[in-house]
């Protein structure tokens, strides 16, 4: 971590770089929303911060959505970019930079870095055949693959290719970089995932082809433009350039190396935990301070949520979600959103994404905990205080133990990614807090005329809320934003610090303005009652799908037990049989039945059968039919549906 001494050194954040085939999913905006919430804190706190993130162009798999979609790659590219431009403004991504790989100086970087390692013979040409899967962009050894020849990763059919092709030779790196990681356990994070990491360089890295054939894609390999650059070797690149390797020495200076790397677990091991060190190890530049692989997001049932598997979670129906059921704001629902990814799982493992979690959370710990604070003090300041907090008199600072506590669980959570303990931290402050006003019962202290007392216990729960705004703000930035107008602090022009996270540093003279409730609650029971009621529609429509009828649908026929007073062949039809039936009615029915090559018009008189009494009538071979008689067999009729015992006509079938 970037100290405060050195003033100079940059806290350069990334996230990886994102392939633009689709517009961004929960497990994307979960790494980017997990960085800029690092990158605002850090901001906070007064340091300088470069946070990139950026879009991964070159691979395959986005030539492939681009033929797709009628369009050349960069055509395409350029509209997916924009859609992930507009997704990380409206989660209030607060990126410095934004990189393409498509873009003309990250392009030079990657030759410069190719034709560097060339030349220092880290990189030369052979014959590579292998298992590679399109649309993880990744060659596989075949003891990996899953039995069937498919991609241990995303499930699907790899194919093999063969191909002249240019190898990084990672091999070369791997004691080096062994050694480099066991000496310095903090560079790669969580140990779950270091451990992994160590387990996969421990047997040894092999060399990894860098290239492949130039398809009119990618960045060409320097001197033989029959090959580009294999579109991870790219991407990893897109680090460097940021941070001006190669074109800006006293920025690279400053910026180098990356204070955090954060990434999902399953771009760890192989790429960012070795491949990149080796890379950085190649070209003679100092290592990331920190690599963090954080867990994903499952579906409920433990499916992985990914753009492969098809189930994506869009972020942006979560927030719309809670819009619908709150009628809290959009900027507010984001920042709930947010929350709920870095409270709801802790950083680095697994979680299952559930809107009614979602909501529970929202009304728990946004509406009550936090909002019902919030709510519930500023009237008693509007009402006892004339809405004005002033200097408090002795007996203030009740709450600083509470505060303090938080506070160094909070930076010390920031500090270490541990985003969750960050946030609970604060909630028991809120906890503490709520039952502190509960305890002191402001109202008793005003019936009391106990002034002091009543000015202090106010100034404290006001002073603490302003903490929490502040400690809160790189996850929730809107919502810390609102809590600093309510409490006046915006009119006294008062920056957000991290400086000022302490008990007694709220300034006098703050007036507060009670605003709207910035989490209007959650009417729970209507949305179960809503969402049964979904859930019952879908069955239903599953149900019709799949060629079910409801009992009420049965309800409508009606199936009548009838006598066969008569039966003619139809004239010209040798399937059919013209029946005269008594159904039970003051007139017999004539039915069209096609059972004539089963039964001899004879057999059937006497008979009693069912008859599906009100079946639309119909002309059938120029023969009036008045219903239809029930019969087994598909093809053709092979018995009649008849009562196993006497039933008068017109008797009701149910
Ligand atoms: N382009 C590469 C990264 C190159 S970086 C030099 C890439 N791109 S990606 O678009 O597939 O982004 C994947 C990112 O989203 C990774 O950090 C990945 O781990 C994360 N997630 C994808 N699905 C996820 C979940 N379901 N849950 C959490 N994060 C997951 O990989």
């Amino acid at each position: 971590m970037a100290s405060d001494s050195a003033q100079d050194q940059v806290v350069y954040i990334t996230t990886p770089i994102y392939y633009v085939t689709a517009k961004p999913h929960i497990g994307t905006t979960y790494t980017t929303t997990a960085a800029d919430a690092l990158a605002r804190y850090h901001r906070l706190r007064g340091r300088e911060v470069l946070f990139a993130t950026g879009s991964d162009e070159h691979a395959q798999k986005v030539v492939r959505a681009a033929q797709a979609a009628g369009l050349d790659p960069r055509a395409f590219t350029d509209r997916v970019v924009t859609a992930y431009l507009d997704a990380w403004d409206r989660m209030k991504i607060s990126y410095d930079r934004f990189i393409r790989t498509s873009e003309p100086e990250h392009v030079e970087v990657v030759s410069h870095v190719f034709a560097r390692l060339l030349e220092s013979g880290d990189i030369y040409k052979d014959r590579y055949e292998g298992w590679y899967c399109v649309p993880c962009e990744t060659y596989f050894p075949e003891d990996e693959l899953l039995e069937g020849n498919l991609c241990p990763d995303c499930h699907r059919e790899v194919e093999v290719l063969t191909e002249e092709a240019y190898f990084f030779r990672a091999s070369r790196y791997s004691n080096d970089l062994l050694r480099e990681l066991e000496a310095n356990p903090e560079r790669i994070k969580p140990d779950s995932r270091r451990n992994e990491v160590l387990s996969f360089i421990r047997q040894g890295l092999q060399d990894s082809c860098v290239s492949r054939s130039n398809q009119g894609w990618g960045v060409p390999v320097p001197g033989d433009e029959e090959h580009v650059v294999y579109v991870w070797f790219d991407a990893l690149i897109n680090y460097l350039t940021v941070a001006g390797y190669t074109v800006d020495d006293a920025k690279f200076a400053r910026v180098w190396p990356p204070t955090i790397q954060l990434m999902g677990k399953d771009i760890m091991t192989r790429f960012h935990g070795s491949m990149w060190p080796a890379m950085l190890m190649a070209l003679g530049v100092e290592l990331p301070e920190l690599l963090f692989a954080h867990g994903f997001w499952v579906a409920a049932g433990g499916e992985k949520i990914s753009k492969s598997r098809g189930n994506i979670v869009d972020p942006w129906d979560a927030v719309e979600l809670l819009v619908e059921e709150s009628g809290c704001t959009t900027d507010v629902a984001v920042d709930a959103v947010r929350y709920y990814l870095f409270r709801e799982v802790t950083f680095g493992l697994d979680g299952t994404f559930s809107s009614g979690g979602l909501l529970a959370r929202f009304n728990a710990d946004l509406a009550n905990d936090l909002g019902n604070l919030l709510n519930r003090t500023l009237p008693l300041v509007e009402r006892f205080l004339e809405g004005s907090i002033e200097t408090p008199g002795p007996g203030a600072g009740e709450l600083s133990e509470d505060v303090a506590r938080a506070v160094a669980r909070a930076e010390e959570g920031y500090e270490t990614l541990d985003l969750r303990g960050m946030l609970e931290g604060i909630w028991e402050l809120l906890a503490s807090a709520n039952k502190f006003v509960d305890e002191r019962a402001p109202w008793d202290l005003h019936k009391a005329g106990k002034k002091v007392e009543l000015a202090a216990v106010l100034y404290d729960v006001v002073d603490t809320i302003r903490v929490v705004a502040l400690m809160i703000a790189p996850v929730m930035p809107t919502v810390a934003e609102e809590i600093w107008r309510q409490l006046g602090l915006e009119d006294l022009a008062l920056e957000m610090r991290w400086d000022d996270c302490q008990a007694g540093k709220l300034p006098a003279g703050a007036s507060v303005r009670r605003g709207r409730p910035i989490f209007p609650r959650i009417d729970l029971d209507r949305v179960r009652q809503r969402s049964a009621a979904r859930a019952q529609q879908e069955e239903a429509a599953r149900r019709k799908e799949e060629g079910m009828i409801s009992f009420d649908e049965f309800k409508k026929m009606d199936l009548r037990i009838a006598r066969v007073v008569d039966a003619d062949p139809v004239e010209g039809a040798d399937k059919l049989l013209k029946l005269t039936v008594d159904c039970g009615e003051d007139e017999p029915r004539q039915v069209v039945a096609g059972i004539a090559e089963t039964f001899s018009p004879r057999e059937l008189i006497g008979e009693s059968v069912v008859l599906v009494a009100n079946l639309e009538p119909a002309e059938i071979r120029g023969v009036q039919s008045q219903g239809m008689i029930l019969a087994a067999g598909e093809k053709q009729p092979l018995a009649l549906i008849v009562p196993d015992r006497d039933v008068e006509p017109g008797e009701k079938v149910r």
